[in-house]
């Protein structure tokens, strides 16, 4: 590292990765810390935000001109496309502008972390060889992760910068209006059925609800990003998780107890379906407990709940890689949804 002080470029800051590494990263000795989102920050913050597009490769290179100092990219943009091939596009052309542009005006340059997902190892299309390894063969394609994986190895090559992947599952986190926020689901599916008079019950399938899951804490995932900006070994893949499993009764039968409700058997149900008529529920919800006003339909992602509480399969990535490079840290999952649930407490978003 030629500067003492580290710049980190954290691009999708307000995500429910970026906004908790943007907390993170601000708080250590030796960073320095511009965040990246096209909306403003809505948190208070020592960080830098630049307001920026990253689809626009022009205004991506404006902004990141004046930054000459730059050592790493955090990178955890990300858009959704309904198109799987326009997801793709969008989600490399966002990444490349970013990149070249950091490339091109800050000469320390040292290293891209990129965030991947267990998708990269086909969680999203059935059951897939567990416990994943980083070394494991890719499903079938359109998949993001690897169009930004293959270009950003290809261009690294060449370059005096290396790269780092990090394969997160499940990000566990406080974050606004991101399509991926399987914590707030929870609290506010539970707060909604409690409002009903309903018992909790597991809105998934029974399979999904006995077999082994895994989550990453997105606290958990800001500290290992921080060990893999300064000691993963250049240009390798490294799933990080809360190196622990669970299954997701015993996850929701603590929900019940924590909200005060009596858990019912699991009742398969579409959430986006059941929920699209809530709005007016949650409306009351907000009054009666004098609660922050967030739109009904930015306060939890439906379809994402819909997805992992329908995988019938277990969901495990080997963490043996990470410990073994040096980065140990574990959480309780289950001990970390109500501690999570004890934060969107406090910041007045579920009652
Ligand atoms: N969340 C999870 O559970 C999870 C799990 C594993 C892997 N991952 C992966 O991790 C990555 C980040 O996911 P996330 O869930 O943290 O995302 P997220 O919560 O949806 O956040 C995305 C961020 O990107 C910013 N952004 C979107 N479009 C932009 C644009 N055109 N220009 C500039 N900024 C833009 C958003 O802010 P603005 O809207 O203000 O621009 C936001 O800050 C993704 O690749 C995802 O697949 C996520």
């Amino acid at each position: 590292m030629t500067s003492s002080v580290k710049h980190a470029v954290i691009a999708g800051g307000l995500g429910v990765i970026g906004r908790n590494l943007v907390t993170h990263l601000s708080q250590q000795s030796g960073w320095k810390v511009t965040a990246i989102s096209r909306r403003k920050p809505d948190f208070q913050t020592s960080a830098a935000f630049l307001s920026v597009d990253l689809t626009d490769p022009a205004a991506t290179r404006t902004a990141l001109n004046g930054l000459k100092d730059v050592t790493h990219i955090f990178y955890a943009a990300y858009q959704e496309h309904d198109d799987p091939k326009m997801q793709v596009e969008l989600n490399l052309a966002m990444l490349q502008n970013l990149v070249e542009a950091v490339d091109e005006s800050s000469p320390a340059f040292a290293r891209v972390i990129l965030y991947e997902g267990a998708k990269y190892y086909g969680a999203h299309l059935g059951a897939f060889p567990t416990p994943a390894v980083e070394s494991d063969p890719r499903q079938m394609p359109p998949m993001f992760y690897y169009d930004q994986e293959d270009w950003l190895r290809s261009k690294a090559a060449s370059r005096p910068w290396d790269m780092i992947v990090l394969r997160p599952d499940v990000v566990c986190g406080f974050a606004i209006g991101n399509p991926m926020n399987l914590s707030m689901v929870i609290a506010v599916y539970a707060a909604i059925s409690k409002e009903l008079g309903l018992p909790l019950r597991f809105p998934g399938t029974s399979d999904c609800y006995g077999r082994l899951a895994q989550v990453t804490d997105a606290a958990q995932l800001a500290a290992g990003s921080q060990w893999a900006a300064n000691h993963a070994v250049a240009n390798e893949a490294y799933n990080l998780t809360n190196g622990d499993v669970f299954r997701w009764h015993t996850v929701w039968k603590q929900a019940a107890q924590y909200f005060g409700m009596e858990l019912a058997a699991p009742m398969t149900i579409s959430l986006s379906d059941m929920m699209a008529d809530k709005g007016p529920v949650w409306n009351r919800i907000v009054e009666k407990h004098d609660l922050v006003r967030v739109p009904f339909e930015k306060v939890a992602s439906w379809g994402f709940g819909d997805f992992i509480f329908r995988c019938d399969w277990d969901v495990i990535s080997s963490t043996t890689k990470i410990r073994q490079a040096g980065f140990q840290d574990c959480v309780d999952s289950p001990a970390m949804f109500i501690r999570l649930f004890d934060e969107f407490r406090e910041r007045k978003v579920i009652p």
